[in-house]
């Protein structure tokens, strides 16, 4: 039988062998008790290339995501966000139902939200009629807007609205690094006009786990608190910080060659007549008619994505596919489009 070419999502990615074996040697301690040196290393560093006073290792991005909104926020305060940002469509309604926040959401062409709209959005101040308009939630790069980067002027506008009006500001940055990587803007100015930012190295970093979130010190120290609460706090947690020093120090460049493998592929298909949004990063988007029967399809040709609508397929390029994925998908689209 054919190796499928699982381009599902990069979370699908397994540990390498390098990557395992830093894992096995990291020096070990209990993080709930402060002291896993593996940890406090990851942590610092982190917080050192987001350009923040301090960060907190999660278990995953949508616990990192929570514990920001619970951070800025107050039961009954509003989060503004775009209409396909993740915690609204895909973290099981937690931002509402453990921190009490009440999302607002704004539309935008692929997951940008314009400086007009953020401040149609925004409730007029003092009214006790109102929730409080408390914290800006943004997306780099957009999961649903097809890897879209967030072009950094409109997110300087975005921000500057947000702290006039005394909103926090917190950016999902689960793929942040493939945005930084793709525009060779640091992370530092990427980050630069928010409060907290988060990063997940589970996805084109390919570790098996984790998250972290950077901010002020006083935010991440009220984080931790709440990261207890959630459960996500880890004793032996080096094991997995461990994973992700590695993946900081040799999987960040090579995102590249996902973003390149994106593009080849849409160019390929484009020629053969299929709809694509031309990518930016790793996630591609096509558009075919009845998608899930597609995706069957497309299965039997050795190649697994999801449909994400109707009419529309994500392919999510990732460490563990290589350039013969490249051609493997536009032969798979050709054949399953025959039947
Ligand atoms: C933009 C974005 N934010 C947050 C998350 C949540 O990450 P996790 O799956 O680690 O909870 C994801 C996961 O795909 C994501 O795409």
């Amino acid at each position: 039988m054919r190796a499928m070419i699982d381009l599902r999502s990069d979370t699908i990615t397994r540990p390498t062998p390098a990557m395992l074996a830093a894992m096995s040697s990291a020096p070990l301690g209990d993080d709930v008790l402060g002291d896993d040196p593996t940890v406090i290393a990851l942590e610092r560093r982190c917080a050192a290339l987001a350009g923040k006073e301090a960060a907190v290792f999660v278990p995953s991005g949508t616990m990192a995501n929570l514990i920001a909104i619970s951070v800025h926020t107050r039961p009954g305060d509003e989060v503004v966000l775009h209409e396909h940002a993740h915690p609204f469509l895909y973290e099981a309604g937690g931002a509402s139902a453990y921190a009490g926040a009440q999302l607002r959401t704004v539309a935008g062409p692929r997951g940008v939200m314009t400086p007009d709209a953020l401040m149609a959005a925004i409730r007029p101040y003092g009214d006790p009629h109102f929730p409080r308009s408390r914290l800006l939630c943004l997306e780099d790069t957009h999961n649903r807007g097809g890897g879209k980067i967030q072009p950094l002027e409109n997110t300087d506008k975005l921000c500057a609205i947000a702290r006039s009006a005394g909103m926090a500001t917190h950016l999902d940055g689960a793929r942040v690094l493939n945005a930084v990587v793709a525009s060779g803007e640091p992370l530092e100015r990427r980050a630069r006009d928010f409060d907290t930012v988060s990063f997940c190295f589970s996805k084109g970093l390919g570790c098996p786990a984790g998250s972290i979130l950077c901010g002020p010190k006083d935010a991440i120290a009220e984080g931790r608190r709440v990261r207890k609460r959630l459960g996500g706090a880890m004793r032996q947690a080096g094991v997995l910080a461990g994973a992700a020093l590695h993946a900081l120090e040799h999987h960040v460049a090579r995102l590249e060659e996902d973003h390149r493998r994106a593009r080849e592929t849409a160019m390929g298909l484009m020629i053969d007549g299929f709809q694509i949004e031309m990518p930016e990063t790793n996630i591609l988007q096509v558009d075919v008619p009845d998608a899930p029967a597609f995706v069957e399809r497309l299965r039997e040709h050795g190649v697994s994505c999801f449909a994400i609508g109707p009419g529309r397929l994500r392919l999510v390029f990732h460490l563990d596919v290589g350039d013969e994925a490249v051609d493997g998908v536009i032969r798979a689209f050709g054949a399953a489009r025959k039947g």
